[in-house]
């Protein structure tokens, strides 16, 4: 005999309507990507207004873009940004009704902060013949930022996954980021630097960059967490507050092409040998992908939706 599981088919829109209600989405107008969505498709002319859900163009999260047939979603796709190369491949293996989630709706070019290597754009938009693509294959597209970053009502979010990654606790927090705060100051047993550094996992990560203290045998058990943050002082320096030995950061370095970047870049270069603490960067995309992760198993279980994270294959870029 077969056996038949109990599969409710949820609709893009009754999804939608779940989602928004679990990461708190209309709580929120995004600090971050209500400035940052303008900034990068205005200057292309993209009419991002009428292209994207009306919704969307109020909170800058939620339902982004959502398939013209009433299907049921088939299968979901999560990625930290919405990167061309990764929707290309998205595109090629996904079927109708499928739906992408992401925590970006932009594609982020980081930089890559090795000696002589390249420095990225920053924040950029989306190829529009790929959005438009991404319509007529009828895939839909969600999004969740600082929402995702503040933690949702059953616990997922950036920070959530790298506490529960390293086996922390958390004690404190700081940066108020929509309904919550995008810094956690947390406890770890007690370790090394390197076996804290050993615990960070993150599929096709070549690179961690260390910066500050690069004393990594020493024992710590009081650690920050800022995914996709950092890049600059204002972000890490509060940590020391709290006396945090260690804060792990999407950027330890600021590898952002243009003044403002270069500007960021010599003050971290001026704190180094100032703190005490070590200061270890992810990337932004790679220190904010072990959720995605969580919310692909999250999908599978709540909802009997098949998912998949996606790690990008270069996540310095
Ligand atoms: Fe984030
Ligand atoms: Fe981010």
């Amino acid at each position: 005999m077969i056996e038949q599981k109990d599969m409710k088919e949820y609709t893009i829109e009754t999804l939608a309507e779940k989602l928004d209600t679990e990461f708190r989405v209309k709580e929120t107008v995004d600090p971050a990507m209500s400035r940052f969505v303008p900034m990068v498709y205005d200057p292309i002319d993209y009419d991002w207004k009428s292209e994207f859900e009306p919704e969307f163009t109020q909170y800058f999260n939620g339902l982004m873009i959502t398939a013209e047939e009433d299907l049921p979603v088939g299968k979901i796709w999560l990625l930290s940004f919405l990167n061309d190369y990764m929707l290309e491949d998205v595109l090629e293996k996904s079927s109708k009704g499928d739906m992408i989630f992401a925590h970006h709706p932009v594609q982020m070019e980081c930089g890559d902060p090795r000696e002589g290597k390249e420095w990225g754009k920053g924040f950029i938009p989306i190829n529009p013949e790929i959005i438009k693509r991404i319509k007529e294959k009828g895939l839909s597209i969600y999004t969740c930022h600082a929402p995702l970053d503040a933690g949702s009502i059953s616990g997922l979010g950036t920070n959530e996954s790298l506490i529960k990654m390293i086996g922390a606790k958390q004690i404190d927090q700081y940066m108020e980021y929509a309904h919550g705060y995008a810094a956690r100051i947390c406890e770890v047993p007690k370790q090394t630097v390197q076996e804290l550094i050993e615990r960070l996992e993150i599929p096709n990560l070549d690179y961690i960059d260390i910066k500050g203290n690069k004393d990594l045998d020493r024992e710590i058990t009081k650690v920050a967490i800022i995914p996709g943050g950092g890049g600059n002082v204002r972000d890490i320096q509060p940590a020391e507050g709290f006396g945090t030995e260690v804060v792990i950061t999407g950027q330890a370095t600021c590898r952002i092409a243009g003044e403002r970047g270069e500007r960021e870049n010599k003050a971290l270069q001026e704190f180094y040998p100032q703190t005490k603490m070590t200061l270890i960067g992810l990337s932004h995309a790679g220190s904010e992908y072990p959720v995605m992760e969580d919310i692909a198993k999250w999908f599978k279980e709540k909802f009997q939706i098949e998912a998949e994270a996606i790690p990008e294959n270069s996540w310095w870029r």
